[in-house]
């Protein structure tokens, strides 16, 4: 999977939008599989902690941000759905 496939009809899906809007993005050298990880976190656990998500992103290692605005952007989009 790609993450520009899981964006809907063109638009940004959830996380997308939830990690733009916080800023959570920078040189987005990481960001193809934070965003595949977080879209398949949000599909299949919609209560998920701030642990939880971070579990759901080991593997994929951010230089740039830390993860501490990847994690909000993440409770963001999950208080939307
Ligand atoms: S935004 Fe640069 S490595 Fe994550």
């Amino acid at each position: 999977m790609q993450s520009r496939s899981v964006a809907i009809g063109g638009k940004l899906n959830r996380i997308q939008a939830a990690l733009e809007a916080s800023d959570a993005v920078q040189c987005g050298m990481c960001f193809p599989g934070m965003v595949v990880s977080l879209t398949h976190l949000l599909a299949t656990r919609r209560e998920a902690t701030r642990d939880e998500i971070r579990a759901a992103l080991t593997g994929n290692i951010c230089r740039c941000t830390g993860y501490e605005r990847i994690v909000d952007a993440t409770l963001l989009a999950l208080a939307e759905t």
